[in-house]
């Protein structure tokens, strides 16, 4: 057997640089080749297509409960040998379709999770595959302009000078925990960072409404001021903050030693929609050098609408504002954002430069490095699909979704006050409460019995969904419309399914 010749000269090369090009590509066990790329991902996209042409006819939900869901699932150990890709994917399409819950429904009204923008499914899709890690400029160029121009674009969207500084975070939580810190350094005394909160001499306080939604306990538990630090101010008549009660509150802390920190309006609260007294909030902060955050979580986006101008007046005085692009942006879980007046106070609060970081520090104005700016270090890019979608639909766009939403909140509202069988309580901004009250039913602690079993049942039935409130302790069944799928047509549809489901139940429960 003859050894085969080696070429020589420059041929030579042109060989070594062959077979080192071979060896440079791994055989890796979880690459794709192009071709499978497509192929799954052809199949997968003419899935997901099907799913949302088709939505508006699956059920919302099954209503399936864990164990059924682990029958379904299978009850298996860490798998020890890999799988055939396709078939994965064909299959996990087949169980997710399948066994979620569609907040995408027309029906869907439930809490405050909206339809999810197609835009925003094919922009994660892009963002996956570039993956950038939005933590520092180095890392991810494009997209820490784009995440840049977004925070702008937001600011000029609810009305703010694009001045604001801001970031993108998880969700509402976690933006109006990135406002809470900013607000404790820029407050509480300058030692608190190296010190701690247990070294400071006053007891620092928050003061909020009742109907502040639960982050507010746990920033306060997290961040060391303990849920004692909370004033729960009551509100008035309208369910907006009473700033007579805030005003006594903070004056009395005062006397008392205490250090007031911050105070928190809420631009639609979670239960009824309400928008806090802006402009009252704002001059008492004022008077008393106080951090005014803005928990506009879910609200804030209709500051778009002209007509509700005088509704958002003292926005452009929040210290900090938290919105969350998941709600009535329509974006895809999760999407959040925290916006801030003076973003120097997202730096001091979060910067650190650690020798294994080389990356340019703020000194160049232009560079962020997003991970001086909140709590995430490594961090996804959330931005492309919030920036996809304002541009997809733009300004006008949104407006009309917007108002859109409002009008068939107000809608519902109409038809339930003039139904026998219904009772409307409350609409504000697109949250619209009201309840099911049989003939001649006055007793109260049935009347919430009943709703209640209404709302519980609903969940599990899968035509309509929507939450609850209690309101003034009537227990009321509440739609959120944060879905750009909703149309009139659903309005009448939703009172007849919960006319038949509260006849059905109140027949039961009289037995
Ligand atoms: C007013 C308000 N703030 C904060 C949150 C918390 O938002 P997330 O669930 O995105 O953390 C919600 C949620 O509904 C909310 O309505």
């Amino acid at each position: 057997m003859h050894a085969k010749a080696l070429p020589i000269g420059s041929a030579f090369f042109v060989y070594l640089k062959k077979q080192l090009h071979m060896k440079s590509h791994r055989n890796s066990a979880l690459e794709l080749s192009k071709e499978q790329f497509k192929e799954i991902g052809y199949q997968l996209i003419d899935n997901l297509s099907n799913f949302i042409d088709t939505i508006q006819e699956k059920p919302i939900t099954r209503g399936e409960n864990p164990k059924e869901l682990l029958k379904v699932l299978g009850d298996f150990h860490l798998p020890k040998e890999g799988t055939s890709t396709s078939i994965l994917v064909s299959e996990t399409t087949d169980l997710i379709l399948k066994h979620s819950l569609f907040n995408g429904h027309p029906k869907f009204l439930g809490f405050i999770t909206s339809s999810p923008a197609p835009i925003g499914a094919l922009a994660d899709l892009l963002a996956a595959t570039a993956n950038p890690n939005v933590g520092a400029h180095v890392l991810s160029p494009i997209a820490t302009e784009i995440e840049k121009q977004t925070i702008q674009w937001l600011c000029e969207f609810i009305g703010v000078p694009n001045t604001y500084g801001g970031l993108l975070v998880s969700g509402g939580n976690m933006a109006n925990f990135t406002g809470f810190l900013a607000a404790r350094t820029a407050k509480a005394p300058k030692t608190i960072k190296t010190d701690g909160i247990s070294n400071a001499k006053s007891k620092l306080t928050v003061y909020c409404s009742k109907t502040t939604h639960t982050w507010i306990e746990k920033a306060t538990i997290l961040f060391g001021l303990g849920t004692n630090s909370i004033r729960w101010i009551e509100t008035n008549k309208a369910n907006k903050m009473n700033i007579d009660v805030l005003k006594e509150t903070i004056q009395k802390d005062i006397n008392e030693g205490c250090k007031p920190i911050m105070v928190i309006g809420t631009a639609g609260d979670v239960s009824t929609g309400v928008v806090d007294n802006l402009k009252e909030i704002s001059k008492v902060c004022n008077q008393h050098d106080l951090w005014f955050h803005i928990d506009g979580a879910y609200g804030v986006p209709a500051a778009i609408v002209s007509d509700l101008k005088d509704v958002f007046n003292g926005l452009e005085d929040a210290d900090s504002i938290a919105l969350d692009p998941h709600k009535w942006l329509y974006n895809p879980l999760e999407a959040g954002c925290t916006l801030v007046k003076n973003p120097v106070h997202l730096t001091n609060t979060f910067s650190s430069h650690p020798e294994y970081y080389n990356f340019a520090n703020n000194e160049d104005e232009q560079v962020i490095n997003y991970y001086e700016y909140g709590l995430q270090n490594s961090r996804g890019f959330r931005a492309l699909k919030v920036w996809m979608a304002l541009k997809q639909i733009g300004r006008n766009g949104y407006q009309k979704l917007i108002s859109e939403d409002i009008e068939l909140s107000k809608l519902l509202f109409e038809e339930a006050k003039n139904h026998d069988l219904f009772e409307a309580v409350t609409q504000n901004l697109s949250i619209t409460t009201f309840r099911f009250v049989p003939e001649n039913i006055t007793d109260e602690n049935y009347l919430n019995k009943l709703n209640e079993a209404i709302v519980n049942t609903l969940q599990l039935g899968g035509e309509v969904f929507v939450s609850n409130a209690i309101i003034d302790n009537t227990y009321c069944l509440r739609a959120c419309f944060v879905n750009f799928r909703t149309s009139k047509k659903d309005i009448p549809e939703i009172i007849q399914i919960i006319e038949k489901v509260g006849n059905k139940l109140h027949t039961e429960l009289m037995q």
